[in-house]
């Protein structure tokens, strides 16, 4: 229960630091610039999201399984 909440605060925060890391991409690619590091700035965040979303998705039905 608590970890569930846990990674769904992760999850929750992490999505701001990714709009904040695709808006950073946006404007810089829009001034014709654009570098890895930048870019890793944004898929960093997102593999967590990943990770974190796909723990809550199963969640639900794994608690299911053990309390019918
Ligand atoms: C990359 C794959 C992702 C997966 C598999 C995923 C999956 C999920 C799942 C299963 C939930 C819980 C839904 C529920 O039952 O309430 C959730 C919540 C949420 N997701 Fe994602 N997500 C992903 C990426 C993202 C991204 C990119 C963003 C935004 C930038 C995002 C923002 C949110 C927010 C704000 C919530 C609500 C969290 C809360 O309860 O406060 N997610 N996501």
């Amino acid at each position: 229960m608590m970890r569930r909440l846990t990674v769904r605060q992760l999850h929750r925060w992490l999505s701001l630091v990714f709009l904040a890391a695709v808006l950073a991409n946006t404007v810089v690619v829009l001034r014709g610039g654009y570098n890895n590091q930048l870019g890793s700035l944004a898929v960093a965040p997102l593999l967590v999201l990943l990770v974190t979303g796909l723990y809550l998705f199963v969640q639900p039905y794994v608690a299911k399984r053990r309390a019918p």
